[in-house]
């Protein structure tokens, strides 16, 4: 049995990744693929628990190395529980982030070892890079924008957007340098013609595979 594909979705805050996740999963079941989807951090009972900790707004005190322990152990779990064997299985795999949001934000963002994360990195996924990831470009003051509430803009969500836009300086990087494996896509365009491209990149992707 062929193995399944493996695809991940990446981007900053607010660049609409949820809707064309939802367009990605609705078009490969009309082809009759068989599609799961999971989420990073998350997808399995441990993993949601450890996504618990690692957001709750209450833990201003996390050291940023627990937290990057955390986000490798809900790693580990998910792809030994769910990503191998769904993939050996032959089934297709979305997973709503994954290791490039690591080297993102724990990386570029918070500023952390990239060697010391790679090694980690190893450990928890086991060989389980994806196929295809899908990196939807949109800079983070217009993603922030589109989530903000009129009490929103104070001080902190001024550090808050320092932050972001290092995630997405390390995210344009790392677009760069693995081009074959990520695909940008422009998601400043209206959510339609976001969808035309996700689709065209998509089904080249299919196609490819079913050639082999
Ligand atoms: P989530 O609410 O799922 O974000 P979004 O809806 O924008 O995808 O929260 C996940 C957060 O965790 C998000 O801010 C990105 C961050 N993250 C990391 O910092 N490191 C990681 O390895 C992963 C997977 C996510």
């Amino acid at each position: 049995m062929n193995r399944g594909l493996f695809i991940t979705i990446e981007g900053t805050d607010g660049s609409g990744k949820t809707t064309q996740i939802r367009n990605m999963m609705e078009h490969m079941s009309s082809l009759g693929c068989k599609v799961l989807l999971t989420r990073e951090p998350g997808g399995t009972r441990i993993s949601e628990s450890i996504r618990s900790i690692i957001l709750d707004p209450a833990y201003t005190e996390m050291h940023n190395v627990t937290e990057l322990l955390l986000y490798s152990a809900a790693r580990a779990q998910l792809v030994e529980q769910v990503i191998k064997p769904t993939v050996a299985k032959g089934q297709t795999v979305i997973c709503d982030r994954y290791t490039d949001s690591f080297f993102a934000y724990q990386g570029y963002g918070r500023g952390l070892d990239m060697d010391m994360l790679e090694k980690i990195t190893t450990t928890a996924i086991d060989g389980m890079m994806p196929d295809i990831t899908f990196f939807f470009d949109l800079d983070p003051e217009i993603g922030l924008k589109r989530r903000m509430t009129a009490a929103a803009g104070d001080r902190i969500e001024n550090e808050v957007m320092e932050f972001h836009r290092r995630v997405y300086d390390g995210y344009k990087e790392l677009a760069a340098k693995y081009s074959d494996r990520i695909k940008t896509i422009d998601a400043s365009k209206p959510v339609d013609e976001v969808w035309k491209d996700v689709r065209h990149q998509l089904e080249m992707v299919l196609g490819f595979i079913r050639q082999v």
